[in-house]
């Protein structure tokens, strides 16, 4: 390592990487338990992506009609297309109702019923008595539930003293020769400082990687790092080939309108003005799941109904809502439908497209927040110092396919799980092991290499590339044939950025260095999305395979284990699906066809 680089060092408890939902849940859970806690983010907290979640949180409170957390826990198997592991999925719905709760107490300001209950509209693939009905058990602060969330968590870790890091970037792992996780290196963006924090847990909270995708609804930040440093320390992740990808992205810019919208009415037009969710979902219709919306707008698109000059959208209406509803449940998408489409929702519709919205993969870990690897054959072999929560998490509670509010709820969750094993594993004060100056050094080297890159070829050029490639390659529909080409260029493109230039090579607010340490995240990443959806032929959930179209049970009920070294050697393996339950109150849910 070169000999100039100086650190600051820091000796916490626990350590969080991230201050979306997740990590605000566990640094403010980890806070209150006594344990000394540092969150470092690359953003302000309160800017973290989960301020974009829109619609509102899921929990059977039943508030606005009959509900049951095993209605819940059936829909979010059913919605999963039966890869979520039941037994994580029974704990993420009992667990709802006390989660939701406690946020209340904490001061989140949800919109009221008339009785004064926390206000709860339906979303897609949320039913009643086992599909029966429809559910009204999505809890929302009018179209702006991620960002009410991110302010009340924030103040509230505050308030017990977990220290903040913000706008630094998370480098890489402190990993020990034993393979044990140690800490983080991150670097001050102001300052250039950089800073080493040593922790007895790590915990994960760096969300998605949307951004390998050219069209999507994830912030600029979301490009995974957290993911692409477990795979940079040999582990892998998991179920990488299921991407959602959300109905209703503003067309063009792929802001997200809220399925809350349909929850409250709303509803989607092809160019002959019809309703065409009544074919492909008799009952749900616009609430269906979400990869049933996009791939049945994805149809009419292709089959010449599409609206617009080119046919390649679709309308959402919500003009019969009428103005007093939309100021008062979606003020937020009636400005981001001017701002973006120049559209009055009161007068006319949307122009939307199914838009890149949510990673279902990402970070094996059980249902306390541990990370696990398959070790000696043992799929659930607990990594030791390191957690991981939230998008960046595959717990898996949604499996093929995640029901929308069920990630606020899966942040929510799995971020207080995570604090409350982080308490029993951590005992405050103890004192860090010494750290070989190794650890540091390989962290350390990939930085200066990375630093002084000095190609031809612009960062921003490549991630374009890499982006439109994703787009083409792994989109709602897909086939051996094009995600086979789409690994290819990939890999190319990977090949390409041993080419690639950092124009200045200062430490100080450097944007070219931040982002292409960013791109070396978001590559190994769209690697393992292309090589595990080629690799799994049958279709499940937002995985459409056009050369496969059936899902098949006998083979593929199990996930994927993805591991990707060098510049995009894959290696591939599956662990069976949990078909336990943690309790005697709920049966397992055995696999049957998925119509909504
Ligand atoms: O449509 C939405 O409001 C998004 C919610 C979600 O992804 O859970």
């Amino acid at each position: 390592m070169d000999a100039s680089y100086k650190f600051i060092d820091h000796a916490y408890d626990v350590l969080v990487v991230g201050a979306g939902g997740a990590g605000l849940r566990a640094t403010f859970g980890m806070a209150v338990s006594g344990l000394s806690t540092a969150c470092i983010t690359k953003v302000f907290p309160t800017r973290s992506h989960t301020v974009a979640a829109q619609g509102g949180m899921s929990a059977s409170l039943g508030n606005m009609g009959e509900d049951d957390w095993r209605w819940h826990m059936y829909d979010t198997v059913k919605g999963s297309d039966w890869l979520g592991d039941q037994d994580a999925i029974e704990y993420m719905c009992r667990e709802a109702v006390p989660a939701i709760v406690e946020l209340e107490h904490y001061g989140v300001p949800f919109s009221r019923t008339d009785e004064g209950k926390i206000y709860q509209r339906p979303f897609g693939g949320m039913t009643t008595r086992y599909g029966e009905g429809i559910a009204q058990r999505t809890c929302a602060a009018a179209d702006r539930t991620g960002h009410a969330i991110l302010h009340t968590l924030y103040q509230q870790s505050l308030k017990h003293n977990a220290e903040f890091f913000i706008e630094y970037f998370a480098i890489d792992l402190l990993m020990d020769d034993e393979g044990v996780c140690r800490g983080v290196v991150a670097i001050d963006l102001a300052t250039g400082e950089l800073h080493r924090f040593r922790a007895h847990q790590v915990l994960l909270a760096t969300g998605g990687y949307g951004r390998t995708y050219f069209s999507c609804t994830s912030a600029h930040t979301c490009t995974g790092d957290g993911n692409a440093m477990i795979l940079r320390a040999g582990m892998p992740l998991q179920d990488m080939e299921f991407v959602q990808f959300h109905p209703t992205g503003i067309y063009g810019s792929g802001c997200l309108i809220t399925e809350g919208a349909r929850g409250e009415g709303g509803y989607l037009t092809n160019s002959q003005g019809e309703r065409f969710m009544e074919r492909y979902a008799p009952n749900a219709k616009d609430l269906a799941s979400r990869d049933v919306v996009s791939r049945s707008m994805t149809m009419e698109i292709n089959d010449g109904r599409g609206v617009g000059d080119e046919g390649d959208h679709i309308h959402l209406h919500l003009e019969h809502l009428g103005a007093d509803v939309i100021n008062e449940r979606l003020p937020g998408i009636a400005e981001s439908a001017r701002i973006f489409a120049g559209v009055d929702v009161t007068k006319e519709p949307i122009p939307v497209l199914p838009t890149v919205h949510y990673n279902m993969g990402g970070i094996p870990t059980n249902h306390f927040g541990q990370v696990v690897n398959l070790v000696n054959g043992d799929p659930d072999t607990i990594m030791p110092g390191l957690m991981a929560i939230g998008e960046a998490a595959c717990v898996s509670v949604h499996g093929a396919n995640r029901l929308g509010s069920n990630s606020l709820l899966d942040l929510i969750v799995f971020g207080r799980a995570a604090a409350m094993r982080a308490a029993e594993l951590v005992k405050p004060d103890t004192p860090h092991p010494a750290l070989s100056e190794r650890a540091t050094d390989k962290v350390m080297d990939r930085f200066d290499a990375l630093r002084h890159s000095n190609g031809s070829t612009p960062t921003a050029e490549l991630r374009l590339n890499l982006q439109k490639t994703m787009q083409t390659h792994a989109a709602v529909f897909r086939t051996g044939e094009s995600l086979s080409t789409g690994l290819e260029k990939v890999k190319a493109l990977y090949d390409q950025f041993d080419d690639v230039k950092v124009t200045d090579k200062s430490m100080i607010w450097n944007t070219d260095l931040i982002e292409t340490l960013e791109l070396s995240n978001l590559f190994p990443q769209a690697v393992a999305t292309v090589a595990s959806a080629l690799n799994r032929p049958e279709s499940r959930g937002a995985h459409a395979r056009d050369d496969h179209k059936e899902r098949d049970d006998e083979s593929w009920m199990k996930h994927t284990l993805v591991t990707v070294s060098g510049k995009g050697e894959v290696s591939i393996d599956y662990r069976p699906v949990h078909m336990t339950t943690l309790s005697d109150e709920v049966e397992v849910f055995p696999p049957k066809a998925r119509v909504y």
